[in-house]
């Protein structure tokens, strides 16, 4: 099903540069949306997303009635629909971020990984190609493909993952991502298409989906429930605040060079059981100003050790040198000061609705 909001735009945007967001309903996607209607007002931003579990309009709300933006219900893997939308809108950059995103229901069922990740991405290519190839604009229109540093796969206690490190990927998740990285990169190769690549770690910050590790660790610790922390809960994640990857975003797709890759990471390593600490850390500073029912402690009460996931990678550290020396990008947001904007949002979700 198709549903396109903003119909008087709709038909006025046929000549207006237009940039294809894809998954703009989701955690990043949508921050990035947020983020490229306020910073360029003369693009027209055209979000298509499926609104799967893990997408919401509540999270593009701000936006949603921007004379440059509009909202086109769809699936990326539905080529009638993505070759409607190159046909009647003036696409001249695909940013894609539509993906199951999840690890751990890869691990039950990685169909719609696979489906969405791979096809989806080649399909949205496939339309890119079409479109482009016909008015000569392959070189020029830019392709930018969203992607993760774990397709490098793991690491052990030293070294960290910089550009050039060969696609590893150990679970049905990653291995789609990076089988959609090959797919963009073919496309650049066999027909000249502009793309680029960027592969950032783990994010965090406001509007992602309860089922993260952040999200879940705040929102257990708000309902009193135990915090569930994977095996012995020194994994270790590099974590950067998501708006400090919009911005590196921006200048990927703005300045990156085509066929190039990047890697965009935060420089701060931490193990899971650290991130657990620190957030309870926080909550127990705030918890006067909290409607808890209990007489809880600390909230590092509530932490819990549970089976560890299948194939759970131990490390990932991003070498980012390559994005700050070559485009003059920098993380700005310290972990901790990401994290306190991060558990000061949650708490005021949960507080408009509890009950
Ligand atoms: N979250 C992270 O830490 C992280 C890190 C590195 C890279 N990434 C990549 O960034 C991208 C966004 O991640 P996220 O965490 O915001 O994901 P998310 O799960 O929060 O959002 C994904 C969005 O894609 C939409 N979507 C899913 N299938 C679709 C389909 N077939 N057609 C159209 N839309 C569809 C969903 O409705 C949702 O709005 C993904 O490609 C992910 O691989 C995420």
């Amino acid at each position: 099903m198709i549903i396109i909001r903003h119909w008087g735009w709709y038909k006025m945007s046929k000549q207006r540069p237009t940039l294809l967001i894809t998954g703009g309903a989701g955690f990043i996607g949508a921050n990035f949306v947020v983020h490229m209607v306020n910073t360029y007002p003369d693009y027209h931003i055209l979000n298509l997303d499926k609104l799967t579990y893990a997408g919401t309009l509540e999270n593009v709300k701000e936006v949603e009635n921007r004379p440059n933006y509009s909202f086109v219900e769809g699936d990326i893997a539905d080529s009638i629909l993505v070759k409607s939308l190159f046909n009647e809108h003036n696409i001249t950059g695909v940013v894609h971020f539509a993906a199951e995103s999840h690890v751990d229901r890869s691990i039950e069922d990685g169909t719609s990984f696979v489906t969405t990740n791979v096809l989806g991405t080649y399909t949205l290519l496939e339309a890119a190609k079409e479109a482009w190839g016909k008015a000569d604009l392959l070189s020029e229109n830019r392709f930018h493909h969203i992607s993760t540093d774990e397709v490098y796969g793991s690491l052990g206690n030293d070294g960290m993952f910089s550009e050039e490190t060969p696609y590893d990927p150990r679970n049905p998740y990653s291995a789609t991502k990076a089988g959609a990285n090959m797919l963009v990169k073919s496309f650049g190769f066999t027909y000249g298409m502009n793309i680029v690549i960027s592969s950032c770690s783990n994010n965090y910050g406001p509007k992602q989906h309860q089922e993260k590790l952040i999200p879940t660790i705040i929102s257990n610790a708000l309902a009193e429930k135990p915090i569930p922390i994977y095996g012995d809960g020194e994994n270790i994640r590099d974590w950067i605040y998501v708006e400090d990857h919009c911005n590196a975003l921006d200048t990927i797709f703005h300045k990156g060079k085509v066929m190039e890759s990047y890697n965009v990471g935060g420089r701060t390593e931490k193990t899971n059981i650290d991130v657990a600490m620190k957030i309870c850390d926080i909550l127990d500073r705030m918890k006067d100003d909290l409607d808890i029912s209990s007489n809880i402690g600390s909230f590092k009460d509530l932490i819990t050790f549970t089976k560890d996931r299948l194939g759970h990678d131990r490390r990932y550290a991003v070498d980012d040198t390559k994005i700050r020396e070559q485009l003059g990008w920098a993380p700005e947001i310290s972990f901790d000061e990401g994290l306190k904007k991060t558990v000061d949002w949650y708490v005021d979700q949960w507080t408009k609705v509890a009950p």
